[in-house]
């Protein structure tokens, strides 16, 4: 291994190793992602079957993939060499998953920012025009590359100052600061007149809103808010110290990550549904512009509240987001640190040169670069990188882990080494969802995304 004989960071203790996952499994995902698509596919039976995939397949392979790390002291790559040169390939292919989404991540934290900026600086209404400000600013180039360049200029400053200076501290202040903002935006989003109904147009399931689509949808939401499938939590397993309980691990983060899903979703679909009057009106307008255009709008009917709602809210999401690109801008310097036998420094140079180019690329996607539209009229760049990823890479490379540690080398492998640190009562149901249920799962999911491709059915 490159860097077998390079000192490697540990965290400081499980409290951080559980704070660390969850930051990074709270993010953009939890609240942009999680509140557009529940609105989308009718409230509460997305949120339940999010609830069920978050808390089997999620879990599942957040055992995995924590497990896979601890017992090699490994990121991706170095972690599947460890059973044999020739599986290398899994690790390469979920280490290229990080590098595709972190600069288009890094867009929308600059989309945030720059609304946060607008609260700070406008007036609401100005912010609450029914989307010409998000076009006119998302196509404007210099400006929104700056806000991004704002918020990556923030997430390397915490990763130069390591895992545990940095990341660790940074996640110790935001994550409080965040479940506290979101339970206190909720609560006040739920005194609104009208948002009782919201609420139960969120909590209560309607079968009549099931279908295949909102399945596919729930299960693509838990890979990226788990943070799953890009060797982002082998990463942050390979920090850890033996004596770390896994099993309680893994249940706290899925839980946070769950929790904090829930929040997000408590503070903005009962307001928009109040705002809006009914369910069909919510799941009609809602889609990855519902924070950047109705929720803003939603704001604006708060009157004078408008602008302190509006400076809070784009805190709490800009801490989620910060939180989240630490990890991934780690992960991506572990895997370049792992693979060339680089030191961090010089990993997180080259890491940050790569990703401030290919940001300024997805930026221009909605300027000088929109003649691009790799998925037909209309489409992005970003678009584009948030499909290959989510859609297609992460479900390939969750399958690829469950064949491998399911069929190859074996889910006890696995088993002793979650059992070197606690008890693992349910190691036989965990050895079966790996072996049968996730595989044929996740198949499934992949024919329904290529069928979705060739337009059989839409999303
Ligand atoms: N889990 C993060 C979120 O929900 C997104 C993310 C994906 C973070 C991949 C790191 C890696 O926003």
């Amino acid at each position: 291994m490159a860097n077998a004989t390079k000192p490697r960071a540990t965290w400081s203790g499980k409290l951080a190793f559980v704070l660390s996952a969850a930051a990074s499994a709270v993010g953009l995902g939890s609240m942009w992602r999680f509140p557009y698509l529940a609105a989308k596919y009718g409230g509460g039976t997305f949120l339940l079957m999010y609830l069920l995939f978050v808390f089997t397949i999620g879990l599942a392979l957040l055992l995995l993939e924590t497990s896979l790390g601890r017992k090699t002291g490994q990121s991706s790559i170095g972690a599947f060499k460890a059973f044999g040169k020739k599986y290398a390939f899994i690790g390469i292919f979920m280490s290229a998953v990080p590098f595709i989404i972190v600069p288009y991540y890094c867009v929308i934290g600059g989309w945030v920012t720059k609304y946060l900026f607008g609260y700070v600086t406008t007036a609401p209404d100005v912010l609450a025009d029914g989307g010409t400000y998000f076009s006119n600013f998302i196509a404007s180039g210099p400006e929104s590359v700056v806000c991004m360049l704002i918020f990556m200029a923030l997430t390397y400053f915490i990763v130069a100052l390591g895992v545990n200076k940095g990341i660790e501290k940074a996640n110790l202040v935001m994550m409080p600061a965040l479940i506290v903002m979101a339970a206190a935006v909720a609560i006040y989003a739920l005194t609104l007149p009208g948002a009782m109904d919201g609420l139960a147009y969120y909590l209560v399931p309607d079968v009549s809103k099931f279908s295949p689509e909102l399945v596919i949808a729930a299960l693509g939401q838990t890979f990226f808010t788990l943070s799953l499938a890009m060797g982002i939590m082998v990463t942050y397993g390979s920090y850890l110290e033996k004596s770390t309980k896994l099993t309680s691990s893994v249940t706290q983060i899925a839980g946070t990550t769950f929790g904090v899903s829930l929040l997000a979703g408590l503070m903005i679909v009962p307001a928009t549904f109040a705002a809006l009057g009914s369910g069909e009106a919510v799941a009609q307008n809602s889609g990855p512009s519902l924070m950047f255009i109705i929720l803003p709008q939603v704001f604006q009917n708060l009157g004078e509240a408008a602008t302190i709602i509006g400076i809070v809210f784009f805190v709490l999401v800009l801490f989620a987001a910060l939180t989240s690109s630490l990890s991934l801008v780690e992960t991506c310097t572990s895997i370049v640190s792992d693979g060339t036998g680089w030191s961090r420094g010089r990993s997180l140079i080259v890491t940050i040169a790569y990703i401030t180019v290919m940001g300024i690329v997805v930026n221009l996607g909605y300027s000088s670069l929109s003649f691009v539209q790799p998925m037909g009229e209309g489409t992005s760049i970003l678009d584009f990188l948030d499909f290959i990823s989510n859609s297609v890479m992460m479900p390939i490379s969750a399958l690829m882990t469950c064949i491998f540690v399911g069929w190859i080398i074996k889910p006890k492998t696995l088993v002793d080494e979650v059992r070197q640190s606690a008890e693992f009562k349910l190691a036989g149901v965990w050895s079966v969802v790996i072996k049968y249920i996730a595989p044929v799962v996740l198949v499934v999911i992949l024919v329904a995304y290529v069928a979705q491709t060739l337009g059989l059915f839409s999303m």
